[in-house]
């Protein structure tokens, strides 16, 4: 296959963690890597649809950006900005909100799950959050969208609202259809601390996750605190699925070593899980410990986020505006 458009996006919401990492941020590393068209977004117009301290969420837009460089997004290869320094991203969303149902907006778990009982005095920004990242797809024509399990009903919405304006204006190959890209594996990285719950940045438990900025220290030490269980290591995969806590644990250990399950539990066969929890955090130090320090060195460096990012936006807005322009047309204005 050719070079894919690649379009993805991470909110500046603080504390990105191992499932960030192996969810998406690995995969637009291997996607650049692979020398296809990419487009990496730090979307904050995402993050103000739950109430944000200014000061703060400036602080994580610049820590989002970093992780990203620190990572190996290399901004040479692709484009790094941040959403609210494109006006294209909000004029569409709200071309698009028009194209948009109801009832498929009403179907949106994540928003079931954010607004909770009090669905009243959720932001209208939440509710429609949604509309908004087919916008941030939509605008640069991607074909192709990396992101971890839980964006796979706002993928499908994308694709649904693409369809829907191509056939409402009668044009065919206005929009792409963009094609969700999640890996097969490892997809859903789990609380370190209840292997029913997503590693969440919002977490109150800081042990419930691995901070791409932690010390060696305290991933050991979080790693050493992850629950497990009394019974015997795992032997076969069938086991797992009754051990949330063990089948994450083996699962994180799988996915950075690039390994099968079934392998992973075959090199641990007859130990106890003090040795695999010793292996488990010698590797995520070996993986993350490069990138934690290397986050702080990039932050260190005075402009150079800054101007990154001014660079990335000067690109993005290069394109989104030309397409806004065929859009508006579309619609008669
Ligand atoms: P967010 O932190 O919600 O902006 O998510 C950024 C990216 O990380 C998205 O592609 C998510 O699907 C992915 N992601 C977030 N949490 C996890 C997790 N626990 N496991 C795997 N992927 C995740
Ligand atoms: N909603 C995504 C998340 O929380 C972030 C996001 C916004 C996104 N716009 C996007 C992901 C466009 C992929 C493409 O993880």
């Amino acid at each position: 296959m050719g070079v894919k458009k690649i379009f993805s996006g991470v909110q500046p919401t603080g504390n990105l963690h191992l499932g960030n990492y192996i969810g998406a941020i690995k995969n637009f590393v291997d996607l650049q890597n692979e020398n296809n068209d990419c487009i990496f977004c730090v979307v904050d117009l995402h993050a103000v649809t739950v109430k944000q301290d200014p000061k703060i969420l400036k602080k994580n837009i610049r820590e989002t950006a970093a992780t990203f460089l620190a990572c190996g997004i290399n901004p040479k290869k692709s484009i790094i900005f941040n959403q609210s320094s494109v006006p294209a991203h909000s004029e569409l969303s709200w071309y698009l909100s028009c194209v948009a149902r109801m009832g498929w907006l009403n179907r949106m778990t994540q928003f079931k799950e954010k607004a909770g009982k009090d669905r009243e005095k959720a932001s209208v920004g939440l509710y429609i959050y949604p509309v908004l990242m087919a916008a941030d797809i939509l605008l640069y024509d991607a074909t192709h969208v990396p992101v971890g399990e839980d964006q796979k009903q706002h993928l499908e919405l994308a694709r649904d609202i693409s369809k829907k304006f191509n056939t409402d204006f009668e044009a065919p190959d206005f929009f792409k259809i963009p094609e969700p890209l999640i890996q097969k594996s490892f997809a859903r990285i789990m609380s370190l601390k209840d292997g029913t719950k997503k590693m969440s940045k919002s977490d109150p438990s800081d042990l419930s996750r691995i901070n791409l900025t932690d010390t060696d220290s305290e991933m050991v030490n979080k790693i050493k605190k992850a629950k497990t269980d009394t019974n015997l290591f795992p032997t076969d995969t069938y086991s797992l699925k009754s051990r949330p806590e063990i089948e994450n644990l083996i699962g994180i250990y799988s996915s950075l070593k690039e390994k099968k399950i079934e392998d992973s539990l075959n090199d641990f066969k007859d130990q106890n899980f003090s040795f695999f929890k010793e292996e488990l955090s010698d590797l995520i130090v070996e993986k993350i410990s490069p990138i934690s320090k290397e986050i702080k060195k990039i932050k260190e460096e005075k402009g150079y986020i800054d101007q990154v990012l001014r660079d990335g936006s000067d690109k993005a807005n290069e394109i989104s505006s030309k397409k806004i322009r065929d859009i508006k047309k579309k619609f008669g204005f």
